[in-house]
């Protein structure tokens, strides 16, 4: 039997209407007078999300670099951000390192940032001696924060904030439509709020590669320029643009089907043992697990759970995120809650059990 594999939705597999689109795909020179197919995604995802245009990047972390590079055209400056924003965690450094961009982080409960802070952060570098504010980055849904949306009044906020101060907003929108599916609200009713947004196809959407900017046409320009420094620039690039356009077309709306697993599986493991999880916490397709009080390390769990069947990995000491996607049906929920009450009944029997050290 297949493993379950609840490590991300990065590993959802192409359709088979993907796979047609792509071998019949209309093709041309995407850096020379354009690909048709890029094209037509580019200004698909444009429609959808109510802005001007759209550039189709490799990937959401090429995204995020190029929308940065875009926003702040290597000037000496400052990003406001969460600290556990992808950008930070989990993209090298480009944010520093390519971008040349210097970064102050903001206090933020659920991923959403303090306003206040927000607000002091903005004022604080119009003084003597700071770096000038070049771009304030949200993020939603938030990963590192477990799948968390941001209200759209939150968003609205900082948008505001942001517009006082003649300050760009860039939205990591990784998971765009899984905000925008649990919220119940068209993606442009969100994207109203930032003035530019990276999304991946190649997550929940299920395409097998790529990501979209969408921001106003001079900003997609230029944005396109410095895709092209980043050695972005592809070539008969419809092939798998081709999937990207039937990602939009046919994989949004079911995306309420991930979050719903997502709350069965932490409705499940709850029942197995109440201080994992808090069902109320699952907001979307990720299922954050604390395994501090079961007295066992993530490691530990991983190992056992992956012997049972389950591929999952430690986040950290305690930690472990789930990830529900296209591949994890009813079935497959009821088989790792099944693993997880196997697994919890093993860990138990085994001694000494050890004090195990929070994050
Ligand atoms: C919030 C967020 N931003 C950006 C990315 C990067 O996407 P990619 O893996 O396509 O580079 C991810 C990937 O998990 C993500 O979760």
């Amino acid at each position: 039997m297949d493993r379950i594999d609840l490590r991300s939705d990065t590993v959802t597999l192409p359709t088979q209407a993907m796979r047609e689109a792509m071998a019949k795909a209309e093709v041309g020179d995407d850096g020379r007078e354009g690909d048709p197919t890029v094209r037509r995604l580019e200004e698909k995802a444009a429609a959808i999300t109510g802005k001007e245009a759209g550039l189709f990047v490799v990937s959401g972390t090429m995204g995020n670099s190029v929308a940065m590079f875009a926003h702040t055209n290597r000037a000496a400056g400052t990003v406001l951000l969460d600290e556990k924003s992808h950008i930070l965690r989990s993209e090298m450094g480009a944010i520093a390192t390519l971008a040349g961009l210097f970064f102050k982080i903001v206090p933020a409960k659920r991923g959403a940032m303090d306003l206040d802070r927000l607000a002091e952060a903005i004022q604080s570098s119009l003084s003597e001696g700071e770096l000038p504010t070049l771009m304030i980055e949200m993020e939603t849904t938030h990963n590192g924060a477990g799948g968390t949306v941001l209200a759209p009044e939150h968003m609205q906020a900082v948008f505001a904030l942001a517009k006082k101060h003649g300050i760009p907003v860039h939205t990591d929108g990784a998971r765009f439509f899984n905000a925008a599916v649990k919220l119940g609200v068209r993606p442009s009713e969100l994207a109203r709020h930032t003035d530019s947004i990276s999304f991946c196809l190649s997550k929940g959407l299920s395409a097998p590669v790529g990501s979209v900017i969408v921001g106003s046409k001079a900003y997609i320009q230029r944005a396109r320029a410095w895709r092209r420094m980043l050695g972005g620039t592809l070539r008969q690039a419809g092939i798998i643009a081709a999937a990207g356009i039937i990602a939009l077309e046919t994989m949004i709306d079911r995306l309420a089907e991930d979050h719903e697993s997502a709350r069965r599986l932490a409705e499940g493991i709850h029942d197995v043992d109440p201080s994992l999880v808090d069902p109320r916490s699952v907001e979307t397709n990720i299922v954050m697990l604390d395994f501090q009080k079961s007295g066992r390390g993530a490691r530990e769990w991983a190992e056992a759970l992956n012997a049972n069947g389950l591929w999952v990995r430690p986040g950290g000491a305690t930690r472990m995120r789930l990830v529900t996607h296209r591949h994890i049906g009813k079935a497959e929920v009821e088989r790792a809650i099944a693993a997880f009450a196997k697994v919890s009944k093993e860990l138990r029997a085994r001694t000494p059990v050890r004090a195990v050290a929070g994050e």
